[in-house]
Parts: C-alpha cells; sequence; structure tokens
C-alpha cells in the first residue's frame, strides 16, 4: 500500500521532499556508492530542485549522482518545454555534477530512434534488463497522468518495454516515456501533488472506483510515497 504524507503547502512539501532525496542519496552513495534518480518534469518540482542547488544539500557527493528523467517532449533542449530545460536551470547547473552523469533523452533523432537508444543506455548503465532506479520523481495532472502515461494512450502497447514513444491526445509534439513497469522497478518513488485543481483527480484516483481509469494508477509500489499538499487533498476523504 503506498503512503500518503500531507503538508501544509508547497514548500513545506518541496522542503520535505528534499530531506527524503537527500537522505537516500547519502545512504545509497555509502553503501553502494551511487545514486540514480530519474527526474519529473512539470512546474510542481521547481521549488524542491530550487532547494536541492542551495545548503544543506548542495553539498551532496553530486560525483557520484546520476540523473534521468521520466519522461521528455522532443523539443531542443533549450526549449523551457523540454523538461529537463527546468531542472538544469534551477539545480544541474548550480552543483558540481559531471556532465558524463546526467543521460537527457536524445530528442534531436526521430522518437522511434530515441526510445531504442534511451533503452540501451538503460541497460547498460544499470547492467539490468529491468532498471531499478534509486528513485524516481513524478507529477500529476489534472487528467490523472504521470510522466507521459496519458489517458486513452497505448498504455497496453508498453508491456515488456523500458520506454515508449507517446503522444498526449491534442499535442503535436512526440514524446518519450518511461513505462509502468520501469517506474514500478523503482527502489522510491514520489510522487509530488500540489494545489486545489488536483484536489478532484487525486480524490478520484484515491477512491480507486475504477480500476486504472487514471495511468498514476498503473504505479502499484509498495515503494511509493505520494508528498501532497493540503490544497491538493483537499477533497480526500478525511
Ligand atoms: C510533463 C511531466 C508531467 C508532469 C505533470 C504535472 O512532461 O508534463 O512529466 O507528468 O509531472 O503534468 O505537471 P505540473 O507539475 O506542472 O502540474
Amino acid at each position: 500500500m503506498s503512503k500518503v504524507f500531507t503538508f501544509k503547502d508547497e514548500v513545506a512539501l518541496a522542503k520535505n521532499a528534499a530531506e527524503i532525496i537527500s537522505s537516500a542519496a547519502s545512504e545509497s552513495i555509502n553503501k553502494n556508492g551511487r545514486f540514480t534518480i530519474a527526474l519529473s518534469g512539470g512546474r510542481t518540482p521547481a521549488i524542491l530542485y530550487r532547494l536541492l542547488a542551495k545548503p544543506p544539500h548542495n553539498d551532496l557527493s553530486w560525483k557520484n549522482i546520476f540523473v534521468f528523467w521520466s519522461d521528455e517532449r522532443c523539443v531542443p533542449a533549450d526549449d523551457e518545454k523540454n523538461n529537463s530545460y527546468l531542472a538544469k536551470n534551477t539545480l544541474l547547473d548550480h552543483v558540481p555534477i559531471p556532465a558524463e552523469n546526467i543521460f537527457s533523452f536524445p530528442v534531436k533523432m526521430p522518437v522511434s530512434d530515441g526510445v531504442k537508444q534511451y533503452e540501451k543506455i538503460l541497460v547498460s548503465f544499470f547492467k539490468s534488463e529491468l532498471p531499478a532506479f534509486d528513485m524516481i520523481l513524478l507529477g500529476m495532472g489534472e487528467d490523472g497522468h504521470t510522466a507521459s502515461l496519458f489517458p486513452g494512450t497505448n498504455l497496453h502497447e508498453m508491456q515488456g518495454r523500458l520506454v515508449a514513444a507517446v503522444k498526449r491526445p491534442g499535442e503535436a509534439i512526440d514524446r518519450i516515456t518511461f513505462t509502468p513497469q520501469l517506474i514500478n522497478a523503482a527502489k522510491n518513488i514520489l510522487i509530488l501533488v500540489t494545489g486545489q485543481a488536483k484536489a478532484t483527480v487525486l480524490s478520484a484516483v484515491f477512491a480507486n472506483k475504477e480500476k486504472n481509469k487514471y495511468p498514476v494508477q498503473l504505479i502499484k509500489s509498495s515503494h511509493l510515497r505520494w508528498l501532497v499538499d493540503e490544497a491538493a487533498a483537499s477533497s480526500l476523504k478525511k
């Protein structure tokens, strides 16, 4: 059963998320010599990324931290719609992480080639056909999507895959996303949800009335923690 932690507001939530990530990173580096994390896109993690770039978190052993993304929009890296753009501008450009530790999705090539290349990178880096990230960070949209797993898309075709090419209904750009299988293999999963606009869908997701109606319900792991603020939690049954 996943655990839900509620915070007064997005700043309190981000501070706690930074603590969780920092301690997980230190523990994993001490134990295994490295910490692997997949960051999420969207606006929610911006405060968190800025906190990780400042004391006390910025003195982590960044040379032992390896950063991936749980999804990406196939737009140039300097386009602010690119998910790695936010993380680089608020965090990665401000800490001593070696460039070779940052694995952005290859967005310049056709998306089918990008998927194959990223899957190869994951299997080779983790030396496993089903990589287990130390931490995967996710958000959730108002339609219950997470990463780029959207309602009404080819989620059933992702069986056995680590990464897939998708399109958000109504959006022209290609996207690449981690599959539920890859996400669920992680040792820690954090889903960050803030704001009143998410309250209705969060309540529906937790009510679980229609199994897997919402893609975020495909994230089923005992290592999953929901970090939500009071506004997003305002429709949850007490
Ligand atoms: C993306 C993200 C996506 C995001 C949610 C929530 O590419 O858009 O990966 O899954 O996490 O849409 O976005 P906000 O944090 O902006 O609400």
